[in-house]
């Protein structure tokens, strides 16, 4: 298509849809070559709720649908969210029509990705979703683009901002995970009614999901991540990880093995130098590990209107320009099918955290059965912590497969001085 003049579509008027409308009305010729974008329709629930950009200009659509099929704009962004409902029928309709498409959807994308680019490539419509994952930091194109000459054989990362200004907060004030959740709801870093996306892990997986149908040319399929969120991290967890030389961080990673590629995303031990130790706040962080290349690290804002408003900009200037890929990396046809890799044969280490009766006999007890599981122990931490009934124990295995250490939890859980079900955390292996 020669065309100097794009005329765009906007669906969602929300942080990142109304940043976009801010970012178009101050620098509508954004894009190289000369290219210049004007906004013909918009969409949202309401029409009358106030907004930080004016659109009294602008044709208002009722029907996001409708603002997708209309033939008053070439391209279509979808700001609205949600991995169906009017969002989705929404991309269809305009990749049905051949119209290019750009979104910030991580759930749609992580949930239909496979489909939607089979629909996007029958219909040579590009579809680009730059914002869904870290939002102005630019991973997607990094792995879709800029590491395309060398094998990905892993990624691995802080992609909720909102997880990571918890967990920091809570190693900052000593407060508990409720206290703290509470807090960042009131500051607006995490949703006020439905905070469960971001702290039950499943916003981390959605992103985890499209960075590793991106790295490995598979197809995204959210339904084979394992999620574990920061609910169940208490205060003491953090600390004692701490005496230790490590801090909590929720990880969201993806490798690729013979056995096939694993998708997941739970709280992890870092040691404290590690480079995802030191990302504190709300920020996103992320490791690219090629064959190649070696190590890529990667660190930038999650969200914010303006941050991610400039990364659907530059989709757009892609779309504008004609420098568009396949979705995925390969085109859909040939996307291969996701292979889960079994999670309870993954080898690692992991940190245990116990509370047990004041008594004699406890150590050896809790040493025995680890060693009946034939787990071996790297370091044993006994520490009186105050306001806490019970005498905390901590250790750190030496790696073993994942299900022998959850046995071995499970034998400790038995243990009549143990006064409350042990914590398993994780630890990094990179
Ligand atoms: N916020 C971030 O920093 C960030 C970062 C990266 C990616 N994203 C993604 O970007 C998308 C938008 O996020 P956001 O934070 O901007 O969300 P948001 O602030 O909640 O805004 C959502 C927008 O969608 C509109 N909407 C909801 N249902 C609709 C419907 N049925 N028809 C038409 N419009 C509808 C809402 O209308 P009203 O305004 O009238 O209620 C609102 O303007 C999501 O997919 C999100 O995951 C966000």
């Amino acid at each position: 298509v020669t065309r100097k003049v794009w005329r765009i579509g906007v669906a969602g008027l929300g942080t990142v849809g109304a940043g976009l409308l801010s970012l178009l009305a101050e620098r509508p010729d954004f894009a190289p070559a000369g290219f210049s974008a004007e906004v013909t329709g918009v969409s949202a629930r309401s029409r009358t709720r106030p907004r930080p950009v004016d659109i009294s200009g602008i044709p208002w659509f009722d029907d996001p649908v409708a603002l997708a099929a209309s033939k008053d704009n070439d391209l279509f962004v979808e700001l609205i969210g949600g991995s169906d409902g009017p969002a989705k029928i929404a991309v269809e309709t305009a990749l049905r029509a051949g119209k290019p498409v750009v979104t910030g959807n991580k759930a749609l994308i992580a949930e239909h990705g496979a489909e939607l680019a089979a629909l996007a490539e029958a219909h040579k419509a590009p579809l680009l979703f730059e914002a869904a994952v870290m939002g102005g930091t630019p991973a997607v194109k990094m792995l879709r683009e800029a590491m395309v000459g060398d094998e990905v054989e892993g990624v691995a990362g802080i992609l909720n901002g909102t997880c990571n200004y918890i967990l920091t907060q809570m190693e900052a004030t000593g407060r508990s995970f409720a206290d703290v959740l509470a807090e960042a709801q009131q500051l607006g870093y995490a949703e006020r009614y439905d905070p469960t996306m971001d702290i039950g892990g499943f916003d981390a997986a959605h992103k985890i999901t499209i960075l590793a149908a991106l790295a490995f040319g598979c197809a995204p399929t959210y339904a084979a991540a394992e999620i574990e969120g920061i609910e169940a991290i208490d205060a003491i967890d953090i600390r004692l990880a701490k005496d230790l030389g490590y801090r909590i961080k929720l990880i969201a990673s993806a490798s690729r093995s013979d056995g096939g590629v694993s998708v997941r995303v739970h709280p992890t031990l870092c040691p404290l130098d590690h480079p995802l130790a030191r990302a504190n706040g709300a920020v996103n962080a992320l490791f690219i590990e090629g064959r190649q290349i070696g190590r890529i690290f990667l660190q930038g804002p999650g969200a914010g209107a303006g941050p991610t408003a400039a990364a659907v900009a530059a989709d757009i200037a892609d779309v504008m320009t004609g420098a568009v890929r396949p979705v995925f990396q390969a085109p859909a046809k040939t996307l291969r099918p996701f292979a889960p890799v079994d999670a309870s044969q993954q080898v690692g280490r992991a940190y245990v955290r116990l509370l047990v009766k004041d008594e004699p006999g406890v150590i050896a007890a809790v040493s025995e059965t680890l060693a009946e599981a034939k787990v071996s122990i790297d370091s044993f931490l006994q520490k009186p912590v105050e306001d806490v009934s019970g005498v905390p124990i901590v250790l750190t295995t030496h790696a073993a497969p994942e299900a022998v250490i959850a046995e071995a939890v499970r034998r400790m859980a038995a243990l009549p001085a143990v006064i409350e079900p042990p914590r398993m955390i994780r630890i990094a292996r990179i």
